[in-house]
Protein backbone atom coordinates (compact mmCIF):
# COMPACT_ATOMS: atom_id res chain seq x y z
CA UNK A 1 0.00 0.00 0.00
CA UNK A 2 0.95 3.56 -0.32
CA UNK A 3 -0.67 6.84 -0.14
CA UNK A 4 -1.37 9.59 -2.11
CA UNK A 5 -1.42 13.35 -1.05
CA UNK A 6 -4.06 15.63 -3.09
CA UNK A 7 -2.37 19.06 -3.40
CA UNK A 8 -5.60 21.40 -3.54
CA UNK A 9 -7.03 20.04 -0.39
CA UNK A 10 -4.11 18.34 1.68
CA UNK A 11 -5.65 14.88 2.17
CA UNK A 12 -4.21 12.10 2.11
CA UNK A 13 -5.73 8.96 0.81
CA UNK A 14 -4.28 4.97 1.15
CA UNK A 15 -4.28 2.76 -1.74
CA UNK A 16 -4.02 -0.70 -0.41
CA UNK A 17 -3.16 -3.73 -3.13
CA UNK A 18 -5.45 -4.76 -5.03
CA UNK A 19 -6.96 -1.13 -5.39
CA UNK A 20 -5.80 1.78 -8.39
CA UNK A 21 -5.48 5.08 -7.51
CA UNK A 22 -8.20 6.31 -9.64
CA UNK A 23 -10.88 4.32 -7.65
CA UNK A 24 -9.63 5.26 -4.79
CA UNK A 25 -9.69 8.88 -5.14
CA UNK A 26 -13.53 8.21 -6.98
CA UNK A 27 -14.61 6.71 -3.51
CA UNK A 28 -13.02 10.13 -1.72
CA UNK A 29 -15.13 12.71 -4.33
CA UNK A 30 -11.82 13.01 -6.44
CA UNK A 31 -12.26 12.84 -9.79
CA UNK A 32 -9.94 11.94 -12.65
CA UNK A 33 -11.29 11.58 -16.07
CA UNK A 34 -10.50 7.89 -16.94
CA UNK A 35 -11.37 6.34 -20.61
CA UNK A 36 -9.27 2.84 -21.21
CA UNK A 37 -8.39 2.05 -17.46
CA UNK A 38 -6.00 0.50 -18.80
CA UNK A 39 -2.92 3.24 -19.15
CA UNK A 40 -2.97 2.94 -22.55
CA UNK A 41 -5.08 6.08 -23.77
CA UNK A 42 -3.83 9.13 -21.64
CA UNK A 43 -6.68 10.28 -20.24
CA UNK A 44 -6.33 9.64 -17.05
CA UNK A 45 -3.03 12.09 -16.96
CA UNK A 46 -2.26 13.55 -13.78
CA UNK A 47 0.76 15.48 -12.31
CA UNK A 48 2.85 14.39 -9.50
CA UNK A 49 4.46 16.89 -7.74
CA UNK A 50 6.40 14.73 -5.32
CA UNK A 51 7.21 11.07 -4.65
CA UNK A 52 8.50 8.51 -7.50
CA UNK A 53 5.28 6.88 -9.71
CA UNK A 54 5.37 2.88 -10.57
CA UNK A 55 4.70 3.70 -13.76
CA UNK A 56 2.86 0.56 -15.51
CA UNK A 57 1.43 2.63 -18.68
CA UNK A 58 2.02 1.68 -22.06
CA UNK A 59 1.51 5.47 -23.20
CA UNK A 60 4.23 7.28 -21.87
CA UNK A 61 7.53 7.40 -23.85
CA UNK A 62 10.42 5.98 -21.76
CA UNK A 63 11.97 9.38 -21.15
CA UNK A 64 8.80 10.93 -20.13
CA UNK A 65 8.43 8.40 -17.36
CA UNK A 66 11.59 8.86 -15.84
CA UNK A 67 10.89 12.23 -15.48
CA UNK A 68 8.24 10.89 -12.70
CA UNK A 69 6.51 14.22 -12.87
CA UNK A 70 3.27 12.87 -14.17
CA UNK A 71 1.94 9.52 -14.18
CA UNK A 72 -1.51 7.18 -15.00
CA UNK A 73 -3.40 6.68 -11.89
CA UNK A 74 -5.58 4.24 -13.88
CA UNK A 75 -3.02 1.60 -13.34
CA UNK A 76 0.28 2.86 -12.16
CA UNK A 77 1.18 3.06 -8.61
CA UNK A 78 4.07 4.35 -6.50
CA UNK A 79 7.61 3.13 -5.53
CA UNK A 80 7.95 5.84 -2.58
CA UNK A 81 5.34 6.28 0.50
CA UNK A 82 3.54 8.95 -0.99
CA UNK A 83 2.49 10.67 -4.30
CA UNK A 84 1.46 14.47 -4.09
CA UNK A 85 -0.68 15.23 -6.76
CA UNK A 86 -1.41 18.31 -8.44
CA UNK A 87 -5.41 18.10 -8.06
FE1 LIG B 1 -6.56 5.46 -20.19
FE2 LIG B 1 -5.67 5.93 -17.70
S1 LIG B 1 -7.72 5.93 -18.43
S2 LIG B 1 -4.52 5.71 -19.51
Amino acid sequence: AFNVKIASSGKTYCVPAGRTVASVLADNGVTVPTSCEEGVCGTCITRVLDGVPAHRDAYFTDDERARNDQFTPCVSRALSNCLVLDL
